[in-house]
């Protein structure tokens, strides 16, 4: 049997995306529509994104806890469970999300066009729990002022951070991805001196260099996001997208993080939440809000369009 095909999980970061996440009616008619859809979803990228091949068209589906025995038949992914919430200096709620669809592609265009026959698709089976339509700023940055992204693995490093292996074989080629969407208060941070700003994420603002070990504070988010186990670096692969209403002054980072356990990305979360050690927190935070927060199982391109009997 020839290994399980992934799906784009690590795919080129584009200047256009949409995270949609939806709740599903659990009558048996509209589980069987999702189930015939998860099969033509990559026909469907297919059908979108052909016409303009230069578009980096992708989709990935991500599935959550409570969905999946009755999507799924046989085994759960060894890591599979709702998004757990962290309370500490700040919280990071937990919220509803049956299935994400993580939607990319240089140009919006293609993602509205996919999302929008993705829904057609699923009709009544579905109801929108959240969309948010991200785009790529200036030189990467957030819409705090900072490069975003920098520090994410790539080629052979991005595919050992995110996809399973041996360690849960029946969902090898399978990720964990974990979507958070966060509000930031500009207006204040924009009051912060910038040298402050760079002590709390840890790298300079206009240059995006790293500060060294002797100069970075224990507390920066660069810092608290670095974890290691037996002394190795336990990386995730990051999307983020600034996204925002300005009318409504509703803005920020959408979090997207995948990996092959969800386990580190939780470790990351407690240590900014939290702190390292306890009350080291993560001084973004003051100025960021978690909204939403769902964790979603990634099956393998192979699996979600032929599941296993
Ligand atoms: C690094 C922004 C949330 C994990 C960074 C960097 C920025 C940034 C500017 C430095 C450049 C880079 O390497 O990308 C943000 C913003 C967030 C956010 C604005 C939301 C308000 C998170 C969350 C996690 C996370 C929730 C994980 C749970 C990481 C990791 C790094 C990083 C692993 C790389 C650390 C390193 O190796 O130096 N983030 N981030 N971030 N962030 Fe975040």
């Amino acid at each position: 049997m020839s290994a399980p095909v992934p799906q784009a999980v690590v795919a080129p970061l584009t200047r256009s995306a949409i995270f949609l996440v939806v709740t599903l009616d659990r009558a048996p008619a509209h589980l069987d529509r999702v189930r015939e859809l998860f099969g033509d979803v990559a026909g469907l990228v297919r059908a979108v994104g052909f016409r303009n091949p230069e578009g980096a068209l992708s989709c990935v589906v991500g599935v959550g806890s409570e969905v999946w025995d009755r999507l799924f038949a046989g085994p759960r992914p060894a890591g599979l469970h709702p998004f757990r919430e962290v309370r500490g200096q700040h919280h990071a709620p937990s919220t509803p999300g049956d299935l994400l669809f993580h939607i990319r592609a240089s140009a919006m265009d293609a993602c509205f066009e996919l999302a929008t026959q993705l829904m057609q698709r699923l009709g009544d089976a579905v109801a929108a729990a959240d969309e948010v339509h991200g785009f790529r700023y200036y030189d990467s940055r957030d819409l705090l002022g900072f490069v975003d992204g920098t520090e994410n693995p790539v080629a052979q490093e991005a595919l050992d951070a995110t996809l399973i292996g041996d360690e849960d074989a029946a969902f090898a080629g399978g990720s964990y991805v974990i979507v958070q969407k966060y509000l930031h208060d500009v207006e204040r941070w924009n009051r912060v001196p910038v040298e402050q700003q760079e002590g709390f994420i840890g790298r300079s603002k206009l240059s995006d260099i790293e500060m060294d070990d002797a100069t970075k504070p224990s507390y920066a988010h660069s810092a608290l996001t670095t974890i290691e186990e037996d002394g190795e670096e336990l990386k995730i692969v990051r999307d983020n997208m600034p996204f925002g209403d300005a009318a409504k002054r509703e803005h920020g980072t959408y979090f997207c993080g995948y990996a092959r356990s969800p386990a580190r990305i939780e470790q990351m979360l407690v240590n900014m939440f939290v702190g390292r050690p306890p009350g080291n927190y993560d001084r973004l935070l003051d100025f960021s809000t978690a909204v939403t927060g769902t964790l979603f199982f990634v099956p393998s391109a192979t699996m979600l369009e032929e599941p296993p009997p």
